[in-house]
């Protein structure tokens, strides 16, 4: 069967991929973000996993508001990038997992998951931009499969609810018929909102509140309502869920719990509290 060995949970936004491709990663405004990642680098380095599977929310550039599905499962083999219009280089494609997707999609519908399934999926920042933040150097050494979770278009689905297809995904991770190491990465959050009169909101205290929460108390966060987290965190906070999906997938399965590897935080890049977490499994 193949292993779950963690998880991983980063903010994803767009200038970031231009710091990447200027080369700016030890300008004064960059460092402090950039010093994040090499301690999970390097525990990547170590466990080398062979598939990731990304929970992160698509931002109008593979589904737009006419179509949002709740949950979307890709099941492609290859997902390319797209322009977005944020001035970021578009990146050469990602080879899918499509054997893993397969197993991911029938053992989600018959959890009664009601998923939408993608043989063809374009990935946004949201999906590209960890890739390139865990594994900096070369081509990405792993194989991808993307699940959308809609956090743009009300109404979204409930924390618990997420925490739910969280750890069904861990479950089926866990009982694929593979030799693979798999690690599981949450995209998005952590507070921040980018329109209306609270444009600019973050709020620290939150945000290393739900943090610490993924290491000793994974369900939380599920005590909140979508308005109550949308308060708490901001109108795009909310894309928090993901992080929360990911800390459930790894409930699930062989294993007692999780070793927090590392965790980082820095206010603010762009308009976003960027936070790191890196979760080893422990069997
Ligand atoms: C920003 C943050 C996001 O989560 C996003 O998807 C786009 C932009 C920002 O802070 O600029
Ligand atoms: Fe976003």
């Amino acid at each position: 069967m193949a292993t779950l060995i963690g998880g991983l949970g980063t903010s994803h936004v767009p200038a970031i991929g231009g710091a990447i491709h200027k080369g700016l990663q030890q300008e004064p405004y960059w460092k402090p973000f950039f010093d994040g990642y090499p301690p999970v680098q390097t525990w990547l380095q170590e466990k080398r996993p062979d598939v990731v599977v990304m929970f992160y929310n698509d931002h109008g550039l593979n589904f737009f508001l006419d179509k949002m599905p709740t949950f979307a499962v890709g099941a492609a083999a290859q997902y390319n990038n797209a322009d977005e219009g944020w001035g970021i280089p578009t990146l050469p494609p990602f080879q899918g997992e499509v054997d893993l997707s397969w197993h991911l999609i029938n053992h989600l519908v018959q959890q009664n998951f009601d998923i939408t399934t993608c043989q063809e999926m374009l990935v946004d920042h949201a999906c590209t931009l960890p890739l390139k933040l865990f594994w900096p150097q070369g081509d990405c050494p792993v194989t991808v499969v993307p699940i959308c979770i809609n956090t743009v278009q009300f109404p979204l689905p409930h924390a618990r609810r997420v925490y739910a297809l969280g750890r069904a995904v861990g479950e089926a991770i866990a009982s694929w018929g593979s030799n693979k190491k798999v690690a599981v990465i949450a995209s998005g959050g952590l507070s921040h909102q980018l329109e209306g009169e609270r444009a600019g909101f973050l709020n620290k205290a939150f945000d290393l509140q739900f943090m610490e929460s993924l290491v000793s108390n994974p369900e939380w966060a599920t005590q909140y309502t979508n308005h109550e987290l949308v308060a708490k965190a901001g109108s795009q906070g909310i894309e928090l869920l993901m992080w929360l999906a990911m800390r459930a997938s790894l409930v699930a399965g062989d294993g007692f719990g999780v070793r927090k590897v590392h965790s980082h935080y820095h206010i603010p890049i762009s308009n976003t509290a960027a936070g790191l977490i890196a979760l080893e499994k422990v069997f």
